[in-house]
């Protein structure tokens, strides 16, 4: 190594600082944990490293697909845009928590019986994402393509299609996934 390369590297490591550390406590799956976590780790880098539950995927890592999507205190949230630290306490659940292969939640079931996938990567994140969905049109959230801002959203499938939005699937399963909300929407209690 030339010596300015060496001199450079030694400033280097006497610059760099040890990440700040943070104990972090929340409840994923109805099941406690407490992890000692670098600030910076996203809760999607929480889930699938550290706690293991690879359900939830990284496509983007920016915002962008939806594929992480999962539901932290009741509400659907990416994952990858949000930092682990600020969700201390949180009841958080994956798609690992939704339902078990015995006994699967209506929207993975209907996912199956629709053929909503091809590939699957993006499924958990979709299923995650019509779960929120559903609860927020029950709610009475209006979207941006609802008409009357003042009345209760209707189930139509341009408002799920909206709604839906930030969920891509590259394989193009739209159609079945629509299909497949609109099964289990159709048999929900108002
Ligand atoms: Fe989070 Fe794409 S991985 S939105
Ligand atoms: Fe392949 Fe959606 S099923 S990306």
């Amino acid at each position: 190594m030339c010596k300015q390369g060496a001199s450079t590297s030694k400033a280097h490591d006497q610059t760099a600082s040890p990440p700040t550390m943070a104990h972090l406590k929340f409840t994923v799956n109805g099941e406690r944990h407490e992890l000692d976590l670098d600030t910076r780790t996203t809760l999607l880098d929480a889930l699938r490293e550290h706690l293991h539950l690879t359900g939830t995927k990284k496509g983007c890592d920016h915002g962008q697909c939806g594929a992480c999507t999962t539901i932290v205190n009741g509400r659907r949230i990416n994952a990858c845009l949000t930092l682990a630290v600020m969700h201390q306490d949180a009841e958080i659940t994956t798609i690992e928590g939704l339902g078990t292969p015995d006994n699967l939640h209506p929207l993975q079931a209907a996912f199956i019986k629709h053929d909503g996938y091809q590939c699957g990567y993006c499924t958990p994140g979709q299923i995650c994402s019509s779960v929120g969905m559903l609860k927020e049109l029950q709610a009475g959230i209006p979207s941006h393509v609802t008409d009357d801002l003042l009345a209760t959203p209707q189930f139509t499938a341009d408002e799920v299609r909206e709604r839906m939005s930030g969920n891509i699937c590259r394989c193009g399963a739209y159609s079945n996934i629509l299909a497949a909300i609109t099964d289990v929407a159709g048999s929900q209690p108002e």
